[in-house]
C-alpha cells in the first residue's frame, strides 16, 4: 500500500483570509445591546483595532499580514492525507481524506487565528493578552502567539481541564502564560461563582467571564476570543483553502466535507472556501457540509435559536446563535473544546438554511472511532476531532451499503498527546455516554424568555 500524502510548497501558504459573510445565504443578524436591543459592536476596550474592523468587514477576501504568514511557515502548509488503512478496515469504496492540523506547535489549529491576533495586538502596543480555555488548546496557543510578539499573556483554564491536563498548563507556562483555574480569586465574577458553589468545575462561559473582565479592568490589556466570533473564524481558512489547492493537485474534489464544532472556528475554516465554490460557481458538486458535536452539548443539534450571551456573567452582547442558555454548566466529558453552550453566529445561519448539517455522538462512540483511528493511521486524534472521525466513518459504512465511491474529507483539527486520561478511561471502560437532557434545554429556554421575552418572536 502506498501512504498517500498531499503537501504544498511554503509559497502556497494563502495570502488572503476568506469572509463568508458577503455570501451567507441571509443576512447575519447583527449583536445587541441588551438593554437596548440595539445593533453593537464588540467592545473596542477588548480587541486589537484591525480585529474590530474584521468583525464587521464585508470584505470576501482580506490579504494576511506578512509577519503571520512568516510565523505559519513554521508549520503550514499541513498535510492532506488519505486514510486508506481505515478505508480497507471499513471495506467501504469511499476515499477518506483527512486534513491534519496537529503538525501545529501546541497541535491544533488554534494557532492560526491566535498568532495573527497577537500581531494585531502588538500593533496596538498592547502589553498583555488574556483568554479563556477548556482543553488547553486555545490557551497553548495565545501563549505561543504572545511569545513570538513579545507579549505576556494570562489564561484562565476551566477547573476541571486545569486539574486533568497538568501538562497543558505547563506548556502554556513554558511559552510565559501565567494560568489560573477558572473561577479563580483573580476576577469579581470568579469569586462570584465560587461563593455560590466553592466546588464549582468551571465552565467556558465562567472563564470568557472572567478573561474579559481581567482585560476591562486592565489598561495595558486586551483580549483574544478562540472561537465563534467572524475575524477568528475567518483567519481559519487557510486550512480550507489548502485542502482546495491539495485537491487540485491530486484531480480530485470532496462530495461531503465533516468537521467536528464546538464554537465553530476549525469547521469553518475547512468548509467556508469550499462553500465559496459552491455559490461563486467554480464546481457544480452539490457538496454536503456535516457538522458534529457531543449529545453532551448538543448546541446546534438541540439548541434554541435566540439571542443570548457568550458568557455566563452576561458581560458579553446579545448574539443569535443555537444555544444551550449561558448558564449551561457541561458534563465532564473530554473534549473540552466541544463544551461551550454556543455556536458561531455564521453557522447558525448556515444551518438555518440547510446548508450545514448536523449530528451528535456521545463519547463512548467516538473514542471507539479515534481507537480504530489510532490503530489504522497511526495518529492518536484529540477528543474533538475524534468527533468527526466518528461520523466519517458512519458515512463510510453508509457508502460500503449503498456502493457509492464517494469523496469524503474530514479536519483532524489536533492531536491527542495531551488527552491520554481520556484514552486510558476509554481503554478501561470509565467513561459515560453523556446526553444532555431536554428538560435542562427547556429550562435554558424559559429562562431566557423571562430575560429577554422578545429572543423567541
Ligand atoms: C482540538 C480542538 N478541536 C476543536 C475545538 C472546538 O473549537 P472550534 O469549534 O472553534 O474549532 C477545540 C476547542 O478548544 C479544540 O481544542
Amino acid at each position: 500500500m502506498t501512504q498517500i500524502k498531499v503537501s504544498l510548497p511554503e509559497e502556497e501558504i494563502p495570502k488572503q483570509w476568506y469572509n463568508v459573510v458577503p455570501d451567507l445565504p441571509a443576512p447575519l443578524p447583527p449583536m445587541l445591546h441588551p438593554g437596548t436591543r440595539e445593533p453593537v459592536e464588540l467592545p473596542p476596550v477588548l480587541f486589537p483595532t484591525e480585529c474590530l474592523r474584521q468583525e464587521t468587514s464585508k470584505t470576501r477576501w482580506i490579504d494576511i499580514p506578512e509577519p503571520v504568514r512568516d510565523v505559519y511557515r513554521l508549520w503550514r502548509p499541513t498535510p492532506l492525507l488519505r486514510a486508506k488503512r481505515l478505508e480497507e478496515a471499513l471495506k467501504t469504496p469511499a476515499k477518506i481524506y483527512f486534513k491534519y492540523e496537529g503538525t501545529s506547535p501546541p497541535g491544533s489549529h488554534k494557532p492560526n487565528t491566535a498568532v495573527a491576533q497577537a500581531y494585531y495586538a502588538q500593533q496596538d502596543g498592547v502589553k498583555r493578552i488574556t483568554t479563556e480555555t477548556g482543553a488547553g488548546q486555545w490557551g497553548s496557543s495565545v501563549a505561543l502567539g504572545c511569545s513570538l510578539f513579545e507579549m505576556d499573556s494570562t489564561v484562565y483554564m476551566v477547573k476541571a481541564s486545569f486539574f486533568q491536563k497538568p501538562y497543558r498548563r505547563v506548556m502554556m507556562e513554558t511559552w510565559g502564560a501565567e494560568v489560573y483555574p477558572s473561577p479563580s480569586r483573580q476576577t469579581k465574577s470568579g469569586k462570584a461563582i465560587l461563593k455560590a458553589d466553592p466546588q464549582s468545575p468551571g465552565s467556558l462561559g465562567i472563564a470568557i467571564s472572567e478573561a474579559v473582565e481581567d482585560a476591562m479592568t486592565h489598561d495595558e490589556a486586551k483580549y483574544s476570543i478562540g472561537s465563534v466570533v467572524n475575524h477568528v473564524l475567518l483567519h481559519q481558512t487557510v486550512i480550507g483553502q489548502e485542502a482546495q489547492q491539495q485537491f487540485a493537485a491530486i484531480e480530485e474534489y470532496p462530495d461531503t466535507i465533516i468537521g467536528c464544532i464546538g464554537g465553530g472556528s476549525s469547521f469553518s475554516g475547512l468548509m467556508w472556501p469550499f462553500y465559496h465554490d459552491t455559490v461563486s460557481g467554480k464546481t457544480s458538486k452539490d457538496v454536503e457540509f456535516l457538522a458534529v458535536e457531543s449529545t453532551a452539548c448538543p448546541s446546534v443539534t438541540k439548541g434554541n435559536y435566540c439571542y443570548d450571551h457568550g458568557d455566563t456573567a452576561r458581560m458579553t452582547p446579545l448574539l443569535k446563535m443555537h444555544t444551550l442558555g449561558h448558564m449551561f454548566i457541561p458534563p465532564p466529558i473530554h473534549a473540552g473544546g466541544l463544551r461551550y453552550h454556543g455556536i458561531a453566529p455564521t453557522i447558525s445561519v448556515l444551518n438555518d438554511n440547510g446548508v450545514v448539517k448536523t449530528k451528535a455522538y456521545n463519547q463512548i462512540e467516538t473514542f471507539e472511532a479515534a481507537m480504530l483511528f489510532a490503530r489504522t493511521e497511526g495518529i492518536i486524534s484529540a477528543p474533538e476531532p475524534a468527533h468527526a472521525i466518528m461520523a466519517v466513518i458512519d458515512e463510510a459504512v453508509k457508502c460500503r451499503k449503498s456502493g457509492e465511491e464517494k469523496i469524503l474529507l474530514f479536519l483532524l483539527c489536533g492531536h491527542g498527546h495531551f488527552d491520554m486520561q481520556a484514552y486510558d478511561d476509554y481503554i478501561n471502560n470509565k467513561l459515560e455516554p453523556f446526553k444532555y437532557p431536554k428538560e435542562k434545554i427547556d429550562e435554558a429556554a424559559q429562562e431566557l424568555q423571562q430575560l429577554y421575552p422578545w429572543t423567541f418572536e
